[in-house]
C-alpha cells in the first residue's frame, strides 16, 4: 500500500491575539498521486494549510498536532512554541521537503524569483541545490523543461521583470516539472492570469496533476472540475466537507459546498465558455 503523502494529525493554527483558531484541529489524509482541490472563501485558512505543509507560516502564529509527509512527521509542535521550536520545525520542513520533495507554486510567479538575475541562473541553482546535476546538465534540463512548458529557451537568459505573468508561471511550472516533487501545492497559481491565458496553462496543470501528488487551491469551480480528484471544503478555519469530486459535486451535503455550486455557474462564466469553445 502507497503511504499517504499527507496526513493531518489533530493539527491546529492560532493567532495568539485572537480567541478562535484560524485552523481548527483537523485530521485529514491525503492519498498519493490524487490531487486535492482546497476551496472555500476568502479568509478560511486554504493559504495557512498549504503552507503550513512548508513550514512557511508566518512566525506570530502558534500550531499545535502534527502534519506527516509519507508517514514522515515534518510539524512537531505542541502547545505554545518555543522560538527555538519554531526554528526547529522550520528547519526540518525546510531541510528534508521544501523545494526537492514538495514544490509550492504561488499566485503571482514574479514572488519565486529573484528580479536581480537571470531565470538561467536561478534555475540551475535550484536544480543545483536539489540534485547532483552540473550547471552544464542543470542547464540542459532547464532548456528541455522549458520547451515542455512551450516556452522559447532563449526566455531563460531574461530577468524576471522582462516576462509577462503568464510566461513566469510557466517558467515556475517548467522549474516545477524539473524538479519531480513528489506533492506539488499550488496556491491559486491562475488567478492573477487572464482567462485565456489560464485556459492556455490548463493542459500543463493536468499533465502535473497525473504525475503526481497535488493540492491545488482555487477559487475557480471550473478548474476544480478539469483538475481535481478530491475535494476540501474549508470554511472559517474548517474543513466542512472532504470527498471525491463526483461524489461532492452531484451530491453536496454541507449548505455552504451547495451554495458554493449553486454560484459557480456565475462565478465562472468567462473561463467555462472559453473551455466548452475549445472542446
Ligand atoms: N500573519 C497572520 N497573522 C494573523 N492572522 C493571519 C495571518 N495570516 C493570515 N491570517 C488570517 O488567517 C485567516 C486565513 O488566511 P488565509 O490567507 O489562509 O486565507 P485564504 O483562504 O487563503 O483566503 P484567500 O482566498 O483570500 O487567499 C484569515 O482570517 C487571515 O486574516
Ligand atoms: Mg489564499
Amino acid at each position: 500500500m502507497n503511504k499517504p503523502i499527507i496526513r493531518f494529525d489533530n493539527f491546529s493554527i492560532e493567532n495568539p491575539d485572537s480567541d478562535r483558531p484560524l485552523i481548527a484541529p483537523l485530521n485529514l489524509t491525503l492519498p498519493p498521486y490524487r490531487t486535492l482541490a482546497l476551496v472555500g472563501e476568502s479568509g478560511s485558512g486554504k493559504t495557512l494549510l498549504g503552507r503550513s505543509i512548508l513550514g512557511l507560516l508566518p512566525e506570530q502564529l502558534n500550531t499545535t498536532g502534527n502534519i506527516y509527509f509519507q508517514d514522515k512527521k515534518i510539524i512537531s509542535v505542541t502547545g505554545t512554541p518555543t522560538v527555538d521550536d519554531k526554528q526547529k520545525t522550520n528547519e526540518i520542513a525546510t531541510l528534508e521537503i521544501r523545494g526537492k520533495a514538495v514544490s509550492f507554486i504561488m499566485q503571482n510567479a514574479i514572488n519565486a524569483f529573484d528580479p536581480l538575475f537571470s531565470l538561467q541562473d536561478q534555475f540551475c541553482e535550484t536544480l543545483q541545490k536539489h540534485t547532483a546535476l552540473s550547471y552544464r546538465q542543470a542547464l540542459i534540463k532547464a532548456q528541455q523543461s522549458v520547451s515542455k512548458v512551450k516556452l522559447s529557451s532563449a526566455l531563460l537568459k531574461r530577468l524576471p521583470s522582462q516576462l509577462s505573468g503568464g510566461q513566469l508561471q510557466r517558467m515556475m511550472l517548467a522549474l516545477t516539472f524539473a524538479l519531480e516533487p513528489e506533492l506539488v501545492i499550488a496556491d491559486e497559481p491562475t488567478s492573477a492570469l487572464d482567462s485565456l491565458t489560464q485556459f492556455e496553462l490548463l493542459p500543463l496543470f493536468k499533465q502535473m496533476a497525473k504525475e503526481r501528488s497535488m493540492i491545488f487551491i482555487t477559487h475557480d469551480l471550473a478548474l476544480v472540475q478539469e483538475l481535481a480528484d478530491d475535494i476540501a471544503v474549508l470554511k472559517r478555519g474548517e474543513i466542512v466537507e472532504f470527498r471525491a469530486k463526483s461524489i461532492l459535486f452531484s451530491h453536496p451535503q454541507h449548505p455552504y459546498t451547495q451554495y458554493l455550486l449553486a454560484m459557480r455557474a456565475k462565478l465562472n462564466q468567462p473561463f467555462a465558455r472559453l473551455v466548452r469553445k475549445k472542446q
